[in-house]
């Protein structure tokens, strides 16, 4: 059973925005940033205190396999497709790039996964390292995505979709995270 705190709307007002799919989106962001700072904020601290440092990661990684994919399903499977109808090429362009956006920060996100699960007990410097460039690597990449979602995606989503189309969006929010 999953936990309302582990979805994308971990508390009231949050849990509201499934019913308008596009503050819903900017409220993820919100979820995603936050889980990005962790990643890079324990960097300092896997030498002098590294299970803390992990059980933050691991904690991390958890809303990224969870909310994170079904974010990006939101996103892919069922804002997009609806708005293409309504698309300049300009902005079908901006959709595609999105979408490949998403494969890269996918690879980076599989790299830092591949880079902890090497993790031995004591981390050496040249580990920490690694770690230190692919969490930045990911963060950049995902706030880069994050923030030009905020302005262009969200714009062009609340000039092309009508009422029903946000209220299908919805719906299928609701069942891909077991809600409806
Ligand atoms: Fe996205
Ligand atoms: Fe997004």
């Amino acid at each position: 059973m999953i936990k309302p705190s582990q979805l994308c709307q971990g508390n009231s007002p949050e849990r509201q925005t499934l019913d308008d799919p596009l503050r819903h989106l900017t409220a993820c962001h919100r979820r995603i940033e936050e889980r990005l700072d962790t990643l890079e904020r324990v960097t300092p601290h896997w030498q002098s205190r590294r299970d803390e440092a992990l059980a933050a990661v691991r904690n991390a990684f958890r809303f990224f396999d969870t909310n994170g994919v079904w974010h990006t399903e939101d996103e892919e499977r069922s804002i997009f497709p609806r708005m293409r109808h309504g698309l300049s090429e300009d902005e079908q362009a901006y959709v595609g790039e999105l979408e490949r956006q998403h494969d890269v920060a996918e690879a980076a996100y599989e790299n830092l996964r591949a880079i902890v699960g090497k993790l031995n007990e004591a981390p050496t410097g040249e580990w920490v390292a690694e770690y230190d460039a692919a969490a930045k690597t990911l963060a950049r990449l995902y706030r880069d995505h994050i923030a030009s979602e905020d302005s262009r995606l969200v714009e062009i989503g609340a000039r092309i979709l009508n009422a029903t189309e946000l209220e299908t969006i919805s719906a299928e929010m609701k069942r891909r995270r077991g809600l409806a």
